[in-house]
């Protein structure tokens, strides 16, 4: 009796801790939304380098995203309009069941934010 109530409780627990982790995606907090960038338009040709090596291969090197990969449209207003501390936490983490998966432990922090710097030269390349 006791061992079935200790399995019926895993079960919940995991239900639960999937259903919070996994399906909900982006879920950024907002102390991390509103996190200033300590290097602003700094790093470009740092960024530039390891976008094209690690994250082009789904992002393309246009950054409009190969639509097989990913929806996500760098280029997009929708995603411009996103603050740069929104950006640092997506990249930082990545998002769970998604082919985007968290590069905060690939790379400095410093890098990180010129990976951010280097996503909003999409910006201007849309004018084009
Ligand atoms: C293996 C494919 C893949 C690689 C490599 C990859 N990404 Fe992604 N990325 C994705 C997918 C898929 C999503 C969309 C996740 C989702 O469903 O929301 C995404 C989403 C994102 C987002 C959030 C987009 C939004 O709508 O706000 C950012 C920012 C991002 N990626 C940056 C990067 C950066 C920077 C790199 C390289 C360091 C990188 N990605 C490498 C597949 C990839």
């Amino acid at each position: 009796m006791k061992i079935q109530v200790v399995k019926l409780g895993i079960a919940v627990l995991s239900i639960v801790l999937f259903y919070a982790f996994i399906i909900p995606g982006w879920d950024i907090p907002e102390k991390y939304q509103k996190v200033p960038n300590p290097y602003p338009g700094e790093g470009l040709k740092t960024g530039a380098k390891i976008y094209k090596r690690t994250c082009a291969a789904c992002h393309l090197t246009n950054g409009k995203g190969n639509k097989d990969i990913t929806p996500v449209d760098f280029t997009s207003e929708a995603f411009q309009s996103q603050t740069d501390g929104t950006l640092f936490y997506k990249i930082s983490e990545g998002r769970a069941g998604t082919a985007m998966k968290s590069y905060g432990d690939d790379f400095a922090e410093k890098k990180l934010w010129y990976l951010v710097n280097y996503l909003r030269t999409f910006k201007e390349e849309k004018k084009n």
